[in-house]
């Protein structure tokens, strides 16, 4: 270990509350995904990984330091020096993402949007089976990209003699101070919190009583109603309404 470096804060807190709401919202809008009665929730889900996403672009541009797209997005041949660094036991310490890491978050980042935009299509009856299938396609990929990001942490873990879960946490590694970031940015973090939970509780509370969800529609309850009428539905334990809600 090198002890010149010292504990930095490389992880401010609006990274730290965007990436496990991604993980958490990635997670539901996976497990969500395959019944129809779930729909309204996975929409909702869907949403708020879209809306991280675009928050993390616009901080990767003006952000703190090691949050910067600049500071850690690498080309190829840093990727595979990291790499054959990894393999013969001497990949270099980074105080922010390493090479191969910041290949998986551009990665991740990239088939984040395309999932949510083509599920987005799907939804609104637009593209046809094409973006249907290309929406289940990329959540695949994505899900494939999740794995190797977790290996990816795991080796990056024991190569590097550090926990970079909890550094995901706490928001500290080892580093040179001039790598970290300058400041914590808790308001900005608090307020990215509230505003999805804020979200949340708004689709919750605007989705219909389950009784109006399945009575009222000439159209498919999960289009035309708020979207977590599904999970209110199924809440009410209300078992008599599957002639209501053929799939498409
Ligand atoms: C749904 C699955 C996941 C997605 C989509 C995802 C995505 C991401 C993204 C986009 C970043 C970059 C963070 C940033 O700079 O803003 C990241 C970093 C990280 N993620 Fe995940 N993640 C997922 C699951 C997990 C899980 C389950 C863990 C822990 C067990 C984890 C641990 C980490 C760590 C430690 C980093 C920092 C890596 C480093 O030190 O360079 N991730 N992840
Ligand atoms: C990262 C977020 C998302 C993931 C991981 C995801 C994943 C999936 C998967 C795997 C399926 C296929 C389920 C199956 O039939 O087995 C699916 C279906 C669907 N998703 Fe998503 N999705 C996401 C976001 C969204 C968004 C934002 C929307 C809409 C705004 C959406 C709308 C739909 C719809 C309408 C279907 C059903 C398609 C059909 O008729 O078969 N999804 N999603």
């Amino acid at each position: 270990m090198d002890t010149s470096m010292s504990r930095v804060r490389v992880w401010d807190v609006p990274v730290r509350v965007f990436h496990w709401l991604l993980v958490l919202s990635f997670a539901g809008a996976w497990l969500s995904a395959e019944s129809e009665r779930w729909r309204l929730l996975h929409v909702t889900l869907g949403y708020t990984v879209a809306g991280l996403v675009a928050f993390r672009v616009v901080w990767g541009l003006v952000g703190t330091k090691p949050a910067r797209f600049a500071s850690f997005v690498r080309g190829p041949a840093a990727v595979l020096a990291y790499l054959k660094g990894l393999l013969a036991g001497r990949a270099p310490h980074t105080t922010g993402h390493n090479p191969a890491g910041a290949l998986a978050i551009v990665g991740l980042l990239g088939l984040a949007a395309l999932t949510t935009g083509l599920g987005w299509a799907t939804y609104n009856e637009l593209g046809g089976d094409l973006a249907e299938e290309g929406h289940e396609l990329a959540a695949n990929l994505m899900l494939l990209l999740v794995g190797v990001h977790l290996l990816g942490v795991l080796v990056g873990s024991l190569a590097h003699r550090e926990n970079l879960v909890r550094a995901m946490f706490t928001g500290h590694k080892r580093g040179q101070p001039d790598e970290g970031a300058q400041r914590a940015w808790a308001p900005l973090g608090a307020l990215l919190l509230a505003l999805v939970l804020g979200f949340w509780a708004w689709q919750w509370r605007s989705a219909p009583q389950p009784a109006a969800a399945w009575q009222t529609a000439a159209v498919e309850p999960a289009q035309a109603q708020g979207p977590l009428a599904a999970l209110k539905a199924m809440l009410d334990d209300d078992d008599d309404d599957d002639d209501d809600k053929e799939g498409h």
